[in-house]
């Protein structure tokens, strides 16, 4: 039964419909009258063959959902709501290879054998190399009087840090980033990439990194490439898993945390009492309360594998679930002023890193340290950095995206 007050074929996952929006009102309107909504598509989603998805928008449901794999498979139907109108059946199947869209008990073994590399030892030892790396991103920004600070400050570090993390050589980063740009940016026709662009940098970002975990075996090196792949077995990954597991990295790793950055920044700049506090305290706490602000990840979904109930509606066997962590992060019943962006939020238990269960961000500490690293080098380098411009924002229908942001550094 639709929301009376929403428009027939209202979709939370159209960027038409989202991309200016954020949080969008209607999200506060069905937590308090339809919780789990269905979202009725007549004409279809391209790829999924049905009439619409369910549209989850309180901050228990969306923690249920993620922790009950058994009844909400993140395989069926993979993890994205929408793609644009050329998605086939098929090349969503293909994208069951990615662990973000595996079910236990393939997605517990794969996940065990690559959370080795994210152990709070192996980040720890980063630490180091990316403080130096975020130093040198902002000193030099400040070199110009002004710019945008998504190419100049907010693309660098996550890129460099995955890079760090596997091992790729200095010159072939640029690469990566390239290649991960093109796969994530199909449905905003500003930057006229078609789907097959993305799909031919998916398969060179694979091929490159089946190549690495090839010459990593031959002549293995410190890095966690050489550790994940050293022979194939049980424990470890095959050269192919290991190329999924870097496409993987290159988006879920790189656009979710250059988002959280440059929207944070965004926040700062808008705030400026928080941003004085940043500068003078800075909190601990500020990382999380930027990631519950940005959510740069606004939704996945999960598909029912049985008859099941959820915040009193009733699921189909084969139905689409969307978890609508941009909703939850805003939960009036969790969050004390949600509309409020305050840096000292404690406890903040913000869905932005998914809600729990099996697929929990594997780089989470990772994307902490990150921003925390980066804001630190920007109050220390360009305190006075100022605004110059409205952000433009990607048109994507589940990352929360911002092509440029007009600043002042002096
Ligand atoms: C602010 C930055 C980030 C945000 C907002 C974010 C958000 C998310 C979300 C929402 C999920 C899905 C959770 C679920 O389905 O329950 C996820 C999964 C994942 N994230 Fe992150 N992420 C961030 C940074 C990173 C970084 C830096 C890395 C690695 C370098 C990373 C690697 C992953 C991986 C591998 C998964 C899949 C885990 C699995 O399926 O078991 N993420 N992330």
């Amino acid at each position: 039964m639709p929301c009376p007050a929403l428009p027939d074929g209202f979709d939370f996952t159209d960027p038409d419909v989202y991309h200016h929006r954020v949080p969008l009102p209607e999200f506060a309107q069905l937590r308090r009258t339809e919780p789990v909504w269905w979202n009725a598509q007549p004409h279809g989603i391209a790829g999924f063959g049905d009439d619409g998805y369910w549209v989850v928008t309180r901050h228990e449901d969306v923690r249920e959902v993620s922790t009950r794999p058994e009844v909400f498979s993140a395989s069926l139907n993979t993890s994205i709501i929408r793609f644009n109108a050329a998605m086939t059946r098929d090349k969503i199947d293909i994208q069951k290879l990615i662990m973000l869209n595996m079910d236990p008990p393939e997605h517990t073994r794969v996940r065990q054998i690559v959370q080795r590399g994210f152990t709070p030892r192996a980040i720890r030892a980063l630490e180091g190399a990316l403080r130096d790396r975020a130093r040198t991103i902002v000193a030099a920004a400040r070199g110009k009087e002004s710019g945008d600070f998504v190419t100049d400050i907010a693309c660098e570090l996550p890129l460099q840090a995955i890079a760090e993390l596997i091992g790729v050589p200095q010159d072939d980063r640029s690469r990566i980033f390239d290649w991960s740009n093109k796969m994530i940016a199909y449905d905003d026709p500003e930057l006229a990439i078609t789907e097959e662009v993305g799909s031919t940098a998916a398969a060179e970002l694979i091929s490159y990194a089946m190549n690495l975990a090839a010459a990593r075996k031959e002549c293995p090196a410190q890095d966690i490439v050489s550790r994940l792949v050293a022979a194939e077995d049980e424990g470890n990954l095959a050269s192919d898993e290991f190329g999924f597991f870097v496409l993987l990295l290159a988006v879920a790793g790189n656009e979710t945390t250059r988002n959280a950055i440059t929207h944070g920044m965004h926040a700062f700049l808008t705030h400026p009492d928080q941003w004085e506090l940043y500068k003078r305290e800075r909190p601990g706490t500020a990382a999380e309360e930027i990631v519950r602000w940005a959510t740069p990840v606004v939704s996945f979904q999960r598909t029912a594998t049985q008859d099941t109930t959820l915040g009193g509606a009733r699921i189909g066997k084969g139905q689409r679930v969307g978890l609508f962590y941009a909703s939850a992060n805003h939960d009036p019943e969790v969050f004390e002023d949600p509309g409020t962006f305050d840096i000292t939020r404690d406890p903040n238990p913000h869905l932005g890193f998914g809600g729990g269960g099996p697929h929990f961000c594997l780089g989470k500490s990772l994307a902490v340290l990150e921003i925390d690293l980066i804001f630190q080098a920007i109050a220390d380098t360009v305190p006075d950095i100022a605004l110059a411009g409205t952000p433009r924002r990607l048109r994507s229908a589940w990352l929360n995206g911002v092509k440029e942001l007009r600043v002042r550094y002096a």
